[in-house]
């Protein structure tokens, strides 16, 4: 297979204008795992941008805190984990370490990480401080504490332009909180503002001299929901000045939909002017197997701020850094494909024309190839996969466009329904093959259908 940095120098020069965001898909990054950043924020340097979340492989207890890396907000690559599972202690076995978020200190010239700091019961309710040299290196911890002696549990930074950091906490005793750091950033110094109103996940941002913060209603993990979606509705307030002044809490989302589905984790400023909206998708039976919402947010004053639902849609930033529309595709049914091995038509009633390509994968090599695939939007490219996995756990697949080389891709569990995977990949205009095989004797996904990208 391909390392990811030579894809990365293979497609640099072409045109990117058609690589797509994917919010609720299956997204591999660079190691062929899906990426395990949860309740992740993002924070640039010189033009690469460091996700940085929660490792939930094995579930709730701390693994790892992950940091992967990108240029354009669709292709990552795993760099590592700026702290690991130690054998006692905070980061030991059995912990909760919960929305790690980074900031630089000017100053000290080191990268401040902060955490939720928690027993499996919640009962220690503080924040954890960790210091780095590099931003996506190894860090060094410091200890927890319960910030000027409240609870803390959900948790965010802030960095302001004057350079003060501030700490964003969920007191569930007092409310919604912002603390002023130190200007080492390893200490919080005096409480600057504190909501009444029980809001969790918090994430700040600043737009036009205004601050604005973003939180979700208190309800944890819905258990009453049958696909164990977070059901949370999400709101902000905002305010021209931190410590007075913030407005009542809005809904920014569509009624009823409970932002789509997710649960507000951070607000990333990019490119031209334009905010992408950060949420987690919980699936809380399966917590490795959440997926990201990741929405382009319009905010444009006190009483405008709305973030839309999207199938998929462009980021575009390494051409501007202006967010648009997915653009128009075309589809392949697997089912239409070629078999090889013991790979056959199955029904599946969720897919389009109740067919899939099934038994891709196996003991017998089972394959789909898909031929004839063209597109106007020739060069580097998002093609989207929409695939049936009944497993609970997920699946991969080897992924051959033309003679390139193999890409392994993985297709979280679809529980019952179709889900996407997506494929960032170069096409030529023309007759196109895209070939799915197993690895290693694995299942594959049931192939529903391949949307390519047409101008
Ligand atoms: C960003 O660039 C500056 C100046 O070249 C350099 O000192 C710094 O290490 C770079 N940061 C990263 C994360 O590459
Ligand atoms: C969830 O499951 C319960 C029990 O099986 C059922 O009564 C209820 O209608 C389901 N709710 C939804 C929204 O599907
Ligand atoms: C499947 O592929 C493996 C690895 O190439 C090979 O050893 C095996 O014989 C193949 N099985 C069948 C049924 O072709």
């Amino acid at each position: 297979m391909l390392p990811y940095s030579a894809l990365l120098l293979l497609f640099s020069p072409l045109t990117q204008a058609s690589l797509q965001i994917i919010p609720g898909g299956t997204w591999t990054a660079s190691d062929g795992r899906h990426i395990q950043a949860h309740g992740a924020g993002i924070i640039a340097e010189n033009g690469t941008y460091y996700l940085i979340g929660e490792d939930k492989t094995d579930g709730t207890p701390f693994q790892n805190v992950n940091c992967y890396s990108s240029t354009d907000l669709v292709r990552w690559e795993y760099v590592g984990a700026l702290l690991s599972r130690t054998s006692s202690g905070d980061l030991g076995p059995d912990r909760i370490v919960e929305r790690p978020k980074v900031i630089y200190n000017d100053e000290t010239k080191k990268y401040a990480l902060w955490m939720h700091i928690d027993s499996r019961d919640y009962g220690d309710a503080k924040v954890g401080v960790a210091t780095g040299d590099s931003v996506c290196g190894k860090y060094e911890y410091h200890g927890s504490f319960r910030p000027l002696g409240f609870q803390s549990r959900d948790m965010g930074l802030f960095k302001d332009d004057d350079g003060s950091g501030y700490l964003l906490t969920e007191d569930r005793q007092n409310g919604l909180r912002i603390d002023k750091l130190d200007p080492t950033y390893t200490k919080v110094e005096s409480n600057v503002y504190t909501w009444s109103e029980k809001i969790e996940s918090p994430a700040m941002v600043k737009v036009d001299g205004r601050y604005y913060m973003f939180g979700s209603h208190l309800t944890g993990w819905d258990p009453n929901d049958n696909v164990t979606l977070s059901h949370s509705c999400s709101v902000y307030s905002t305010s021209a000045s931190l410590s007075s002044g913030w407005s009542p809490w809005r809904e920014f989302a569509d009624d009823g939909s409970n932002t789509y589905a997710s649960q507000t984790t951070f607000i990333l400023p990019y490119g031209d002017g334009n905010y992408m909206y950060l949420g987690d998708r919980w699936r809380s039976d399966n917590l490795h197997s959440s997926t990201y919402i990741w929405l382009p947010i319009s905010i444009r004053g006190p009483t405008s701020v709305s973030l839309k639902n999207k199938i998929n849609w462009v980021p575009n930033l390494l051409e501007g850094g202006t967010w648009t529309e997915g653009i128009t595709e075309t589809g392949y049914e697997g089912e239409a494909g070629q078999a090889g091995g013991a790979a056959r038509t199955v029904s599946c009633s969720d897919c389009s024309g109740g067919r899939a390509m099934g038994y891709v994968g196996g003991p017998d090599n089972g394959s789909v190839t898909i031929s004839g695939i063209t597109t106007e939007k020739a060069g580097v490219t998002t093609v989207r996969i929409r695939y049936a996995n009944g497993d609970s756990s997920t699946r991969y697949a080897n992924v051959r466009v033309n003679d390139q080389a193999p890409v392994k891709l993985a297709f979280l569990p679809s529980r019952g329904g179709t889900s996407s995977s997506t494929l960032v990949t170069h096409l030529e205009t023309a007759d196109n093959v895209i070939v799915f095989e197993g690895i290693d004797g694995g299942w594959g996904p049931d192939i529903d259908k391949l949307f390519v990208p047409v101008e």
